[in-house]
């Protein structure tokens, strides 16, 4: 089994990924990396390395001589943390992906996966059931740097042969780690206020429809991707993803079905704008019809299970 690695592993889904892909290779195979020092408990059974994928040199040097085949680089800056420093957000979520791709160009590296997002979408987009191939005017650094992104990965496709693939992740919502800095994450903290307070103050606005994914839909879409045959992936930029789209208000009264006492208030800040600019709901027709792609959980489901499974220790 030849050898994979993981940059960006102790994040929302960098936790939830290795744990999946070392189920399906073993856990001597999949490297986990990231910033930290320390590996966190939950990715202790198989191999950790703290790398910065901004140090280009190390990261070359470890995936030549570990010999890794596959990597999925996860570092970035989400949205809302990448607008209060937006240089920094562009260097890292661009630096580290040219790293990679140039790997695989002088055919260090077999495969990569590397994530988009709906936030390549911006307010010309049409926002209901936006199409695969659209009006993309991204107005978020965050945004930018995943349109540029895809540019290069579908450039180093046509020129190179670069084997890479990509998903527009819509909003993920998870429970095993917590999410880090991004406008959709107001999905995830709303169960932890939900078992700790009972009452949640909302940074979007009642009727702010978003597209969302439960994590378990997530992670099967980048497996089905990454073990698809090279054949069947006809796009190479990034692919539209569907899952479930919901409004705050939506959301709390699914909540309020199975704790009738729950109470959420809103008080709009700047990640409203972002909202604002991006998708209501996907067609993801391509990833359906490419890879046969389809979602499982709905929104009653996703519910009961968050609520069950919230750590609020974790906060
Ligand atoms: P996250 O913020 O939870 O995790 C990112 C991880 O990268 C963190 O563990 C962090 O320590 C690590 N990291 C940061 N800088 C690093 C560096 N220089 N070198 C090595 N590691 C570094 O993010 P996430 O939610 O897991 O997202 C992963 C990827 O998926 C990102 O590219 C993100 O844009 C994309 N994505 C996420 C979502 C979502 O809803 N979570 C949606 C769309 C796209
Ligand atoms: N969940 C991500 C964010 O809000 C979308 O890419 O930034």
């Amino acid at each position: 089994m030849s050898k994979t690695i993981v940059i960006g592993a102790c994040g929302q889904i960098g936790t939830e990924l290795v744990l999946a892909l070392r189920k399906r290779k073993g856990n001597d195979a999949v490297y986990a990396a990231d910033l930290k020092d320390e590996c966190p408990t939950v990715l202790s059974q198989g191999p950790y390395v703290q790398l910065d994928i901004l140090n280009s040199e190390n990261v070359r040097q470890f995936i030549i001589e570990n010999e890794i085949k596959e990597v999925y680089l996860l570092a970035a800056l989400l949205s809302a943390t990448a607008e209060k420093n937006p240089d920094f957000a562009w260097r890292l979520n661009m630096e580290g992906l040219f790293t990679i791709l140039d790997l695989a160009k002088e055919q260090h590296i077999d495969k990569i996966f590397w994530p988009s997002s709906i936030a390549v979408f911006g307010p010309t987009t049409p926002r209901d059931n936006t199409p695969q191939f659209t009006v993309m005017e991204p107005s978020t650094v965050y945004g930018i740097s995943k349109q540029a992104g895809e540019r290069w990965c579908e450039y180093y496709f046509n020129k190179f042969g670069v084997d890479v693939r990509s998903i527009r992740y819509p909003g993920l919502i998870s429970y095993t780690s917590l999410p880090g800095g991004g406008t959709t994450d107001y999905a995830v903290d709303i169960f932890y206020q939900a078992k700790l307070k009972n009452q949640y103050t909302c940074f979007l606005s009642e009727n702010t429809a978003l597209p969302m994914m439960f994590m378990e839909d997530a992670i099967r879409a980048t497996i089905e991707l990454m073990e698809a045959p090279k054949e069947a992936i006809k796009i190479r930029s990034a692919y539209n993803l569907a899952g479930i789209s919901f409004t705050p208000k939506e959301l709390a009264a699914a909540i309020q079905n199975i704790q009738p006492e729950f109470e959420i208030s809103y008080a709009p800040d700047f990640r409203q704008n972002i909202a604002d600019s991006w998708p209501k709901s996907i067609d993801d027709s391509y990833a359906t019809a490419n890879w046969g792609w389809k979602e499982q959980f709905g929104l009653t489901e996703m519910v009961k299970i968050m609520l069950e499974k919230v750590d609020v220790n974790l906060l």
